[in-house]
């Protein structure tokens, strides 16, 4: 199959997987409208063409809580990324190392973080819940702290699962979803070879590390939907705080009284993401979110954003929008699923690409440069 884009390694991902992982990563909460919004509304952002700047000298390093990044990206937290190429948090970890930016490792990640950590030379971050189970948090924190992690992503969009309802057809839940997933593994035999066989354990290695013995798949169902905590709220931040002392970012913002919360708490950064369309559909794009969040506390926080981001382009978009730095996780994982660590590696430098020749038509030579005067304000 030919790459030429980011985009191509969606259908590459689609031929390789069994149905469901591919539909599980590539789908979105209820009728997904907030999941096709996200994609639309970032699509219809116009960049505003600038010619005859000399662009030469082009930088797309940035700095992010004492990290310098070679470009303004890092990969979103994903979990069971594990289950996309043979020991997926490895080599997706590894090419984020090699290209210079960020990896975060999802609470719910098949590798535990003690075996990626010694693979990769800068620091992970480490994204975390708010489970019932606070011992798990407290465990989770000090491995993360004692494995060098050097920022922690604290989703807050997650008290309740949203549903998922491609999941039931697609047979990672449901009925007879064991059988299934048996079947079309079976039929996806370069998957079967490279993950199912040679990709065990298939665990959640930060939960099993915890409770002392192995935690599969329908372990991984049944405990996404009984261990999120709805009581949640902004007191939890403060027990985190006191096992976490190093930068510390919020991620699932949408709306500028959360965002100014935030700021009030103390955090170091917000992700304004709604979890890529997977969590409560009908909730604003992230691109239609982020201005009034970033008119109201930008420079006073770190503003990462996600949902919606299939290329570099899109990464301009939000970055002219309010962003400091985008996340990306789907594109990201189709990528690993389809070429494994090479895969991750080729689409960071075909973004890169596409950054550069953005940032070079809209005339910003860093990132810094990129704001609202590199867009054309046809669509508020
Ligand atoms: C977990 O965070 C998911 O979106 O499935």
């Amino acid at each position: 199959m030919i790459i030429s884009s980011p985009n191509d390694y969606r259908a590459a991902a689609e031929r390789r997987l069994p149905p469901f992982l591919f539909h599980y990563i590539d789908g979105g909460a209820y009728a997904e409208h907030t999941l096709k919004r996200n994609i639309e509304d970032l699509s219809q952002i116009s960049l505003r063409q600038r010619v005859l700047n000399d662009m030469s000298q082009l930088s797309l390093e940035t700095q992010l809580f004492n990290e310098t990044l070679s470009m303004p990206v890092a990969l979103s937290p994903v979990g069971l990324t594990g289950m996309y190429a043979r020991r997926g948090e490895v080599q997706a970890a590894m090419a984020a190392d090699k290209k210079g930016i960020p990896f975060t490792m999802s609470t719910v990640s098949v590798c535990p973080i003690e075996e990626v950590a010694p693979k990769i030379n800068r620091p992970m971050w480490f994204q975390l819940y708010v489970l019932k189970d606070r011992g798990f948090m407290k465990n989770a924190l000090e491995r993360a702290k004692a494995a060098g992690c050097s920022t922690l992503v604290f989703t807050v969009d997650m008290p309740v699962p949203g549903a998922r309802y491609r999941d039931a057809h697609s047979g990672m839940s449901g009925k007879n979803a064991a059988m299934r997933r048996y079947l079309q593994s079976v039929m996806h035999p370069q998957w079967a070879w490279d993950v199912g066989i040679h990709g065990r354990p298939h665990d959640l290695g930060n939960i099993s590390t915890y409770l002392g013995k192995p935690t599969g798949l329908e372990d991984y169902i049944g405990w996404l939907g009984n261990n999120f905590d709805p009581s949640i709220s902004w007191r939890d931040l403060d027990w985190i705080r006191e096992y976490w002392d190093g930068p510390m970012v919020i991620k699932g913002i949408l709306d500028t009284e959360d965002a100014k919360d935030a700021v009030r708490f103390g955090a170091d950064g917000i992700v304004v993401s709604n979890h890529g369309g997977r969590q409560l559909d009908g909730v604003l794009s992230s691109a239609r979110a982020l201005p009034p969040i970033a008119d109201a506390v930008k420079g006073q926080i770190k503003i990462l954003a996600d949902s919606g981001i299939r290329n570099g382009l899109d990464i301009v978009r939000m970055l002219a929008l309010g962003a400091d730095v985008c996340m990306i996780g789907r594109v990201f994982i189709y990528a690993l699923a389809a070429a494994g660590g090479a895969g991750v590696t080729n689409l960071l430098e075909l973004l890169d690409k596409e950054i550069r020749v953005a940032m070079t038509l809209t005339g910003a030579q860093s990132i810094a440069d990129i704001n609202s005067d590199c867009l054309v304000k046809l669509n508020n």
